[in-house]
């Protein structure tokens, strides 16, 4: 007979699915308030779907989408400086992580300053999440991860703190562009209310420029973001039993220089009808009437003060990709 194997398995990854998350019921119930309001509307969480959450991936990657280059040249360039705001050892937790892929510089300078490093990504994509995740385990042999498939508000309310570690946050790619500027000030709070003085933001904003760039970004020329919007209206035929025909909406992303926002929609391209079986829902739709899918604001140096300020932060310093067309913030928490 053999010895047993003297073996200590320590696993480096745990996953986390916060209950109220993944229950149809949610889905169908915003599909239901949405699409009976008016104007028309979706929540653009429900994007990341697992088609979803790939055809992200192929946005940045698009020639029109500078937002992620020019987040990634900053890593690039400043990824040792960035990380060395916030002094000791450092545990990282990131909002909306999804692929990880400009993570992992601030990792890499992280692990270059201490031993081990934990790792809280926060995503509403599970597909997402359990790929990075076991990219990053591969390549790292000192990083542990606890992911949380789950929106925000939820994930915020479930990280972890290691004693005598501090936690910094990642809030990139704009993503808080995302949310209208009063949801931003409140999810901000959240945030602040899961940290500790001495704690950090790095927080990813795209900057107000002309619509001649920023709008091709939201409409690119191969019609993938098109693609990527329409996906919504195929996640209800798929989950919801509905029978959307994409062939009859259009995308469109219009860049508002006054609100600062790109506003994007889906146009019904003619008068029909939609019936959305399970929930026994029957939507008319008139030409050119719009479904209301994603807000894009962009942001300005004195509004991102402001907002830290009146947050509980103290913004410390601003970093740019070398066109200045985004910017990338470090605010302490204070
Ligand atoms: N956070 C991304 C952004 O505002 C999301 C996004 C990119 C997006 N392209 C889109 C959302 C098109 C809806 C439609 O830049």
């Amino acid at each position: 007979m053999h010895a047993p194997m003297p073996s200590v398995v320590i696993s480096r990854f745990v996953i986390h699915q916060s209950s109220s998350q993944w229950n149809h019921n949610r889905f169908a119930d915003d599909v239901r308030l949405g699409l009976t309001a008016k104007p028309k509307s979706l929540p653009p969480k429900y994007f990341y779907d697992a088609l979803g959450s790939q055809l992200f991936e192929a946005i940045c990657l698009l020639p029109e989408y500078y937002l992620t280059r020019a987040e990634t040249e900053i890593f690039e360039r400043h990824a040792a400086e960035i990380v060395a705001q916030m002094p000791g050892s450092a545990s990282i937790v990131e909002l909306g992580s999804g692929s990880s892929i400009k993570t992992r510089l601030l990792i890499e300078a992280i692990l270059a300053r201490q031993t081990e490093l934990y790792y809280q990504p926060i995503d509403i994509s599970e597909t997402i999440l359990e790929q990075s995740a076991s990219k990053l385990l591969g390549d790292y042999q000192n990083l542990h991860i606890t992911a949380h498939i789950s929106d925000y508000t939820n994930g915020l309310s479930s990280i972890a703190r290691r004693d005598g570690e501090r936690v910094l946050v990642l809030f990139l790619g704009s993503n808080i562009g995302n949310y209208t500027p009063d949801e931003a000030r409140q999810l901000l709070g959240q945030i602040r209310g899961a940290l500790r003085g001495g704690d950090g933001l790095l927080l990813g904003a795209d900057l107000k420029k002309s619509s001649a760039i920023i709008e091709p970004a939201y409409n690119d020329a191969l019609g993938v973001t098109a693609a990527f919007n329409l996906n919504l209206l195929l996640r209800i035929n798929r989950e919801l039993d509905a029978d959307f025909d994409p062939a009859r909406f259009e995308h469109r992303a219009i860049y508002q220089e006054k609100e600062g926002r790109v506003e994007i929609h889906l146009v019904s391209r003619a008068t029909q009808s939609v019936r959305i079986n399970k929930i026994g829902l029957q939507i008319e739709f008139d030409e050119g009437e719009i479904i209301h899918t994603e807000n894009s604001y962009k942001y300005d140096l004195a509004q991102l003060y402001a907002l830290a300020e009146e947050r509980g932060f103290r913004p410390q310093r601003t970093w740019f990709d070398s066109e200045k067309r985004f910017s990338c913030n470090f605010w302490l928490a204070i």
